[in-house]
């Protein structure tokens, strides 16, 4: 049997990282074979993105269009060469970000003025054909909140990381349903502690596995 793919996403510091882990050692607990992967990916579109994101490349700093083309590429090799022959082996694939990072990030940093809905449904359609889903939760919290984690947590700030702009981008993830109508997407307030936050993950995660045996 094919394996389950499972996607936690969010704005920057909502704490996908902490609930990917957590989520990875419990579905293992239970005797699952988990895949932890994350975008961008490791592959050769992936790191160079990593670059621009951190600053470290200023050749040529893509736009949000040519980054919403970058993100897709990246993607694509991503479920080509990592996703799909996990799940072809009967793995859980636990991914940290995928198109729904795109979506709202690349859409919220589109021209000001433009219709928000039409870039998130060109960008959901340049996505139209990487492996959708199975589980997309959607980890939510307000961006100052998130911010003040981020700040706890040290690092340098990367692209994208202004309070505005992750207002927009919270915004965004509000609207995916209506963009993906047919992903199962669940939002989870991320704004409870990181015990309260897994426990719901977790069992969001044991429904899909348990109908999936
Ligand atoms: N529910 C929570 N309550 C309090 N602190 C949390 C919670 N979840 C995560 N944190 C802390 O917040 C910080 C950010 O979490 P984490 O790195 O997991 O977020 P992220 O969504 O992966 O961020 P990024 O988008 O930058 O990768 C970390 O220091 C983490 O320990
Ligand atoms: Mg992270």
């Amino acid at each position: 049997m094919t394996g389950r793919f499972i996607v936690v996403d969010g704005v920057d510091g909502a704490g996908k990282s902490t609930q990917v882990e957590r989520l990875a050692a419990a579905l293992r607990a239970r005797g699952h074979a988990v895949h932890v992967t994350g975008e961008p990916s490791g592959w050769p579109i992936g790191q160079l993105i990593r670059r621009y994101l951190r600053g470290e490349l200023r050749d040529g700093v893509p736009g949000w269009s040519s980054m919403a083309l970058l993100f897709a590429a990246d993607r694509m090799q991503h479920v080509e060469h990592e996703i799909l022959p996990h799940l072809e082996a009967g793995e859980v694939v636990l991914c940290d970000r995928y198109d729904p990072s795109s979506i709202a990030y690349q859409s919220a940093i589109g021209p000001d003025g433009a219709d928000r809905t039409e870039l998130m449904r060109w960008i959901a359609l340049l996505n139209g054909h990487a492996r959708r889903p199975d589980l997309v939760l959607l980890l939510d919290l307000d961006p100052q909140l998130a911010a003040a984690r981020r700040t706890q947590r040290g690092g340098e700030a990367e692209l994208y990381e202004t309070l505005e702009l992750q207002r927009r981008i919270r915004a965004c993830y509000a609207e995916l349903p209506a963009v993906r109508p047919n992903d199962r997407l669940v939002r989870v307030d991320a704004s409870r502690s990181i015990d309260e936050v897994h426990a719901q993950m977790l069992a969001e995660a044991l429904a899909l596995l348990d109908v999936s045996r």
